[in-house]
């Protein structure tokens, strides 16, 4: 129950819980379909849009930017934008800085759009945001011949971008599917083509899409090249659920007794289905049934049973197929098993230093957590006691708290629990319905 919108009290639920979801539409394929629409020649139709705060964020920048993007409906998978595209390098120059919000994702992958646009602008954020690392595309979008001013590396951004962008060959510091994509949406406008070699498999979802628009993409071991130049063509797709999303369920119906839930509509793109793999070897009973009609992105139906739980370890080279959803599988953790995770220092410059705010709020609920360097070590002996913990403004946060309060003995107080609406606006009614 929400006692207020930033602070939820979350009762425990003892007879777990059951039902169906159909998630929110996926927040980082929304971003990726109303960037590459506005790149494209002719209408597209996107349904299933993320009602999220996060993809509010790229439609209000790329409205900004010159793009007309009307709202034309709204159903149980999300909103239907109609986007008529203005062709490749056809945006406008803003008239005042660009909000991106809480969203890294629409401020890295605007970067490159931007950087290959002949005219200056500022990209700005919340507070958040702006303690974010933006280095990691600053570096190659200058090599590439844009001018990018910062905050030692921090956002404001100051984009002076060029029409006579360059290719490159890139290998990012960090495996980023937000570096991967800013570098490629840049290159696309450039001649010749543009690389980026990836140390581990990051996200592909802006491969996808680009190939639904119309575009050849080059995937070869973990490099993927794009040639510049190639036009876009309006498409009209449907944005599968969010598998990130659909994860606080599958977490609470796998640790829970008596629970058992079925996720619809959802996407499997196997670059995020990382948590199926995690939950299988924790114990949980996971079934998947993939669905046939889809264009662009694999769906299906997520079937969580809750089994006793078992320990496992999350090695580095599995991070980045699960870096949403270490939080929450650190709450599973709190119900039983075991789980360490290592090599997610990543974690820490998220919406919030994810490993240090996880520690710190799952400890005063009485969990057994150690937080490292690089991730955390959570032993579930005991259950839980409850308590009052900080969201710090983090929307992964607050939901996987409210997972972890749900096996606890005593009820949890959350406060910024409304962060949530960032890319999950309805999580606290839907926990309430899902309560046996
Ligand atoms: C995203 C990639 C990931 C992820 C973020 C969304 C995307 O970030 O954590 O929530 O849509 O490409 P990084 O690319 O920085 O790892």
């Amino acid at each position: 129950m929400m006692a207020s919108p930033q602070t939820a009290l979350v009762q425990p639920a003892p007879r777990g819980v059951r039902g169906h979801v159909r998630p929110p539409g996926d927040k980082a394929i929304s971003h990726r379909y109303a960037l590459l629409a506005a790149l494209a020649e002719g209408r597209s139709e996107i349904s299933g849009y993320s009602t999220g705060g996060d993809c509010a964020s790229t439609v209000r920048c790329l409205r900004a930017l010159g793009v007309a993007i009307e709202d034309t409906g709204r159903d149980a998978s999300g909103l239907t934008l109609t986007i008529t595209g203005r062709g490749l390098g056809g945006l406008s120059a803003p008239a005042a800085p660009l909000d991106a919000g809480n969203s890294g994702t629409t401020m890295r992958m605007l970067a490159g759009i931007l950087s290959a646009h002949p005219f200056h602008a500022t990209m700005t954020g919340d507070e958040s945001l702006r303690r974010r690392p933006m280095r990691r595309v600053i570096v190659p979008l200058e090599r590439m011949g844009a001018q990018i001013g910062s905050e030692d590396g921090r956002p404001p951004l100051s984009i002076q971008g060029t029409s006579s962008i360059q290719s490159i060959e890139f290998t990012p510091e960090v495996p980023s599917a937000q570096v991967k994509t800013a570098v490629l949406l840049a290159g696309l406008h450039a001649n010749g083509t543009t690389t980026v070699h990836e140390s581990l498999a990051t996200r592909d979802h802006t491969e996808r899409a680009l190939h639904a628009f119309g575009v050849r993409v080059e995937a070869r071991g973990r490099s993927v090249s794009v040639e510049g130049g190639q036009r876009l063509a309006g498409r009209s797709l449907e944005v599968p659920g969010d598998i990130s999303s659909a994860a606080f369920w599958m977490v609470a119906a796998a640790s829970l007794a008596g629970s058992e839930i079925e996720i619809r509509s959802v996407g499997v793109n196997p670059t995020r289905t990382g948590i199926i793999d995690v939950l299988r070897r924790m114990g949980a009973d996971v079934q998947v049934e993939p669905s046939d009609d889809n264009v662009g992105e694999p769906a299906g139906t997520i079937r969580v049973r809750h089994r006793q739980l078992g320990a496992t370890v999350i090695e580095p080279a599995e991070v980045p197929g699960v870096i949403d959803e270490l939080p929450v599988l650190g709450a599973l953790a709190t119900h039983g098993g075991e789980l360490r995770v290592t090599g997610a220092e990543e974690l820490r410059v998220k919406e919030s230093d994810r490993i240090s705010a996880l520690a710190d709020g799952l400890r005063r609920m009485g969990a057994d957590i150690d937080e490292l360097p690089d991730g955390f070590h959570v032993r579930g002996t005991h259950r839980l006691r409850g308590g009052e913990v900080d969201a710090r403004n983090d929307h992964r946060l607050a939901m996987a708290f409210a997972v972890a309060a749900l096996g606890a003995s005593g009820p949890t107080t959350i406060h910024d629990a409304g962060a949530a609406a960032v890319s999950y606006p309805e999580f606290f009614t839907v926990l309430e319905s899902l309560r046996v």
